[in-house]
């Protein structure tokens, strides 16, 4: 079963599922399934095998109005699907998580080494001091990769439902004995990416604006990390989970992204590029639940997945732009 089957994601994993010749029950909220309902489960996971659950509300989320929405369908959705996998005895989960779980990248000062820089302060934003520095003694820091194990810092309501699932999921999987494999997706882009929304990814609003005859307005000084990483290798990532050597009763989580880091700037450029215009506006302004830099070792996926992202990123990009 792929639940939000009907979504950006969730529409390309059951593709890839069905193409590799799995049988796919789909569930999604625009079929007419909520993940939420515990008949629509009872009627649709007789015989299903492995879980792949990808429906969830995305995005930032727009002002506190929305906590009651994440959360609703994040994390209650998620705790009755978990309870409907145990009425129905099947064992084994895929689920959808983020790199927002971490909260801010993995730091390095000079002089105190791995650091946890927390939430920027707003006068700094203001000022346009963008770069989170060291917690001790206030020196700029180095980012690098982040592994699996950093300790999680959810930073938003979505974060913090995504967070709330891993935790779910690893609850059902001691309880049940099941396994639960987590991927953590960076910032996926691709193919049938939902437009003209706050709640999609920074690429799809900058496509947007691009196909508008708009500039894509680049948040702080455009040179914050993120690494891209293609719908259609997630859906591969999706496909070598479900065999994930994971241990029954436990939970394990992988990183899911391209190894390849580029800055918001340099990725409104290359669409800008590709589309002919017009050349992005670098705005100095910021939202309160972004962090500066995530970037992801790829590391643990290749090593146990066997997944390596394969769409370049100006291939990639080059392809979303008109897509
Ligand atoms: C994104 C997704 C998150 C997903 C995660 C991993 C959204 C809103 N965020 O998180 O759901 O779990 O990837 O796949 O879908 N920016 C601009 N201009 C804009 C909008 C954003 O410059 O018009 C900047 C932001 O300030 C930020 C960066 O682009 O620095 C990335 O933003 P975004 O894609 O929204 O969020 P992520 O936190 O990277």
């Amino acid at each position: 079963m792929v639940t939000g089957s009907a979504g950006f994601i969730g529409g390309h994993v059951a593709e890839a599922l069905r193409a590799a010749g799995h049988d796919v029950v789909g569930l999604d909220l625009r079929t007419g399934a909520d993940v939420r309902d515990p008949a629509a489960l009872d009627a649709l996971l007789p015989g299903v095998e492995v879980v792949v659950h990808q429906a969830a509300r995305v995005g930032l989320g727009v002002d506190v109005a929305d906590l009651p929405g994440y959360a609703s369908v994040n994390v209650y959705g998620t705790a009755v699907l978990l309870a409907a996998m145990a009425r129905h005895e099947i064992g084994r989960l895929v689920l959808a998580s983020s790199m927002v779980v971490y909260g801010e990248g993995h730091y390095e000062c000079a002089a105190h080494g791995h650091v946890r820089p927390g939430p920027r302060a707003v006068p700094d934003l203001e000022r346009g001091s963008f770069e989170p520095l060291c917690p001790r003694c206030g020196a700029a820091l180095a980012c690098a990769p982040i592994g699996e194990d950093a300790r999680p810092d959810p930073r938003n309501a979505y974060a913090t439902t995504k967070l709330a699932q891993e935790h779910l999921a690893a609850n059902w999987a001691r309880e049940t004995g099941g396994s639960a494999a987590a991927l953590r997706y960076h910032n996926v882009y691709g193919p049938r990416m939902p437009r003209d929304t706050p709640y999609a990814g920074v690429a799809a609003i900058f496509r947007s604006e691009l196909e508008a005859g708009r500039a894509p307005k680049v948040f702080e000084d455009g040179r914050q990390l993120r690494d891209f990483v293609h719908v259609r290798d997630v859906a591969r990532a999706n496909l070598a989970a479900m065999s994930a050597p994971v241990r029954p009763g436990e939970l394990r989580a992988w990183n899911i992204a391209s190894g390849a880091p580029h800055t918001v700037g340099e990725m409104a450029d290359t669409l800008a590029a590709a589309r002919g215009g017009p050349a992005p506006q670098v705005t100095g302004d910021y939202r309160l639940g972004d962090v500066r830099h995530i970037v992801a070792s790829p590391e643990r996926a290749r090593a146990e997945l066997g997944f390596r992202a394969e769409v370049e990123f100006g291939a990639g990009m080059k392809e979303f732009a008109w897509s």
